[in-house]
């Protein structure tokens, strides 16, 4: 099959058409005085290929009459990939040991997501028995995942890679402040043309950032696979470079086609040249590289090396060859008002007469379908945010939707009545202790006057304290029925407290008289009645003891009165003696 070659341009002095191969490539020459986008992007255009390149600085003015694509990333998460974003962090291969670590982590993920990947990553730090190494690796790793997972998230990738015809450009200058989320999207674009892809070209832009000598990063990895397998399909690289300091020198070797430009510092045309890998013959001297002018490059290649005017893809062949041939200098070509190359281009009269209408169609489809894209990319950002907002709301409404507490009056109830104090809990079913702790304790809080109290209780407890309130009236009653001398009598045997004879009654109640002849005997009577009605003691040796308490008790006790209710009726009794 006969190869396309792509035009150069002209050679200078003999203006002979230079024609290169299909090929990885380099151009390299100092910023706006050598002319690499301009060159790159014309044989972009005639060599009829697809091709991609990547914006990544901001306001960077080249390739703006490509088709925006959407920009592409294929999350990953198998071994392999990162054991590559481990060497290229730490920038060594690892040791079969640490790689065994990487690879257990990995395909605990499925392969499919850093996110996933950074949990287990976090797992796996807070693991304490982590020898130095691998815990440095891991947090490597994890600070790397850290800085580039959120920015990952933030926008909409594109999971399937969709090239149009001609240039696709993938916009990352929102990125240009994060090399290693460029990185991340380059080598996801790099790796899925090798597969998927025939007849593509790829741009690799600053080649110092992503494909740096020095430190490691996980493009570098997938440009050289792609420089090593990618002819076969015809897939090529084209590496877009100010010089050749910093760059790594691997993917280099594999290049077959340079387009040196101007270059102004000698170290760095000689560090250009020596990275070259043509035979010293083939290749310009310095002096060479220093004098050149915009525009006019030396073609270098294995078979020759040809001082070439590079036709911009504005300018037509005529003015072209004149240019390489002396006989038009390039800083006639711009327009005083320093107009931009499309501009001058439009002004050509064969270009308007070749194709004005078609250029204007193409133009407007293309400004339609770029405002159809940020009109995508802006609702689709609408989206994003719509759904964390629905996201929000949902996580509130669940928290509000919680099954309230709802209060089950019967636990309750058996909580407070397990706390109730339980005067015998053992021998007593405990509801049953439990009803009657409460019926005392209301009763006891309840107001007593003896005699006129009204208890509104229940029924049985309603009975007892009518048996109280009998027992409690009969010994008021007996009280009442004593006669003056016995209620005297009955006072002193209370307040002395303590067992007397009766003689010492009589007397400190009656004086001297009393205590002999009939009036003791009337008394002895009178004293025998209250010892029968048990309201005072009397022992076998005639000793009297106070016991109206005693008695009190003896029978209110057993229908359940209180110690208070005793000293009540006590009191009471007390009182109707003194009346
Ligand atoms: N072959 C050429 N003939 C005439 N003018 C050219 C040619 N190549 C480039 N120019 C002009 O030189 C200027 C710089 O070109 P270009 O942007 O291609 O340079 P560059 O090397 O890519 O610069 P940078 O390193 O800043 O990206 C542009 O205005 C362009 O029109
Ligand atoms: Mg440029």
């Amino acid at each position: 099959m006969k190869i396309q070659k792509i035009k150069l341009g002209f050679e200078i002095k003999t203006g002979k058409e230079v024609e290169i191969a299909p090929s990885h490539l380099i151009v390299t020459g100092l910023t706006q005085e050598a002319g690499k986008t301009t060159t790159l992007e014309s044989l972009i255009k005639r060599s009829k290929k697809r091709a991609i390149v990547f914006r990544t600085k901001i306001g960077e003015k080249s390739f703006l009459e490509g088709t925006k694509i959407p920009p592409y990333f294929k999350d990953r998460s198998d071994w392999q990939f990162i054991q590559g974003l481990v060497e290229a962090t730490i920038k060594e291969k690892l040791r079969s040991w640490d790689r065994s670590v990487i690879i257990r982590l990995s395909k605990q993920t499925g392969g499919n997501s850093l996110l996933d990947f950074k949990k287990k990553v976090d797992e796996r730090l807070e693991t304490p028995k982590l020898n130095n190494f691998e815990r440095d690796i891991l947090t490597n790793l994890q600070a790397y995942l850290e800085i580039v997972l959120p920015k990952l998230q933030s926008i909409n990738f594109s999971s399937k890679l969709e090239l149009v015809e001609g240039l696709n450009i993938i916009d990352l200058e929102r990125f240009s402040r994060d090399p290693e989320v460029q990185s991340l999207v380059i080598s996801s674009v790099v790796e899925e043309v090798l597969n998927e892809f025939k007849d593509v070209i790829i741009v690799i832009p600053e080649s110092w950032k992503f494909l740096p000598q020095k430190r490691g990063n996980i493009c570098k990895l997938a440009i050289e696979e792609f420089i090593r397998q990618g002819a076969t399909n015809n897939n090529y690289v084209w590496i877009d470079s100010q010089d050749m300091s910093n760059v790594d020198k691997v993917p280099l070797k594999q290049i077959s086609t340079w387009i040196l430009g101007y270059q102004s510092e000698k170290n760095e045309v000689k560090h250009t040249l020596d990275q070259i890998p043509l035979p010293s013959k083939s290749k310009p001297k310095p002096e060479d590289i220093m004098s050149l002018g915009l525009g006019i490059f030396y073609l270098a290649t294995r078979e020759r090396t040809i001082k070439t005017y590079v036709q911009p893809f504005w300018l037509d062949d005529s003015r072209s060859k004149k240019v390489a041939l002396g006989k038009l200098k390039v800083s006639e070509l711009d327009a005083p008002e320093k107009l931009t190359p499309f501009k001058v281009a439009m002004k050509q009269p064969e270009k308007i007469t070749e194709k004005p209408s078609i250029d204007f169609q193409e133009t407007s489809k293309r400004f339609q379908k770029e405002l159809t894209e940020m009109r995508h990319d802006f609702f689709d950002k609408f989206g994003e945010m719509q759904e964390q907002i629905n996201k929000t709301y949902v996580e509130i409404y669940n928290i509000k939707n919680q099954p309230k507490q709802e209060f089950d009056e019967e636990v309750f109830l058996g909580k407070v009545l397990q706390k109730l104090p339980t005067s015998s809990p053992a021998s007593v079913t405990p509801v049953s202790v439990d009803k009657e702790s409460i019926i005392k304790d209301v009763l006891s809080r309840m107001p007593t006057q003896v005699g006129a109290n009204v208890y509104e209780v229940a029924p049985l407890v309603k009975i007892t304290k009518d048996f109280l309130e009998e027992a409690k009236n009969k010994i008021i009653s007996h009280i009442e029925k004593l006669d003056d001398k016995q209620k005297r009598m009955l006072k002193w045997i209370e307040q002395n407290a303590k067992n007397t004879k009766r003689n010492e009654i009589f007397l400190n109640c009656f004086g001297k008289s009393a205590t002999s002849g009939s009036a003791y005997t009337e008394l002895a009577k009178k004293v025998l009645e209250m010892k029968q009605l048990e309201i005072i003691r009397v022992d076998t040796a005639q000793r009297i003891f106070p016991h109206l308490k005693e008695r009190i008790t003896d029978l209110i006790k057993q229908y359940k009165a209180t110690d208070e209710e005793i000293e009540n009726v006590y009191n009471h009794v007390l009182m109707e003696m003194i009346k």
